[in-house]
């Protein structure tokens, strides 16, 4: 019987230390497929080298919120220094990349998504509290994939691991690459926490009877990313990227 194995990649969020280190790793487990569930290239760190690795490595990539953002943004001149310094770093090439990431997309029996499949800037499966993140129950989470076909779904955004089975579904969200903790005031103000400094991944082994999930973590020169964030006045992102802690 086949098996397909595919690499689940997420919310990289410009970081290409963490990025390169992951697609080492995957080239030596004989990957079929690398799905990257979106927020690629927004972060106070290496967007033009992250977007380079994504191209050399063939990722299949879908949009994420913050991608959207810097899209949206493209033409406007604000005062958010982050957003102005990814787009400077970007060129034509990785702007017209950005605007043809899909929102979506389906490979065989996977659906991938940022978010939820409506909104990319909600949690598929998380309930946001704001003293604790919690988690959706079964017969929330099915009403929101009442639409979803497939009966394995990946899901991004919140950069915490999770796998959950519902009566029709399982659902796995491989946690960040690039970015292991964070703070948000949107929909309520609250934090995520991942708790180390490893850039975070996971990998699915599907045939037709079962899948295996695996969670996996890969150290990497978390310094030089935490650097890079605070040589762009981020000392909030180099303390997240060093510690995986609010
Ligand atoms: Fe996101």
């Amino acid at each position: 019987m086949n098996t397909e194995k595919i690499a689940i990649i997420s919310d990289i969020h410009a970081n290409s230390w963490a990025l390169k280190e992951v697609l080492r790793d995957i080239e030596t487990k004989k990957i079929d497929t690398v799905l990257n569930l979106g927020d690629s290239l927004y972060g106070p760190l290496d967007p033009k080298g992250t977007f380079e690795l994504l191209l050399e490595n063939n990722t299949k990539s879908i949009s994420g919120n913050q991608d959207r953002f810097i899209i949206e943004n493209v033409h406007n001149t604000t005062n958010i220094s982050t957003l102005e310094y990814v787009k400077s770093s970007l060129g034509n090439d990785s702007i017209n990349w950005l605007k043809e990431l899909p929102f979506d997309l389906t490979h065989n029996n996977i659906y991938c998504c940022h978010g939820n499949p409506v909104n990319d800037s909600i949690s598929l499966l998380e309930r946001i509290n704001t003293d604790y993140v919690g988690v959706q129950t079964n017969d929330e989470i099915e009403i929101t994939l009442s639409n979803i076909k497939e009966n394995i779904v990946v899901c991004g955004h919140s950069h915490l691991a999770r796998m959950v089975k519902t009566k029709n579904k399982t659902i796995i969200n491989p946690r960040s690459i690039g970015l292991p903790a964070y703070n948000d005031d949107l929909p309520i103000p609250h934090k995520m926490e991942s708790l180390s400094p490893h850039a975070k991944y996971a990998i699915l082994k599907i045939n037709t009877n079962e899948i295996n999930v695996e969670l996996i973590s890969v150290d990497y020169d978390f310094e030089a990313a935490a650097r890079a964030a605070e040589k762009n006045n981020r000392n909030d992102w180099a303390k997240w990227i060093r510690t995986g802690r609010v």
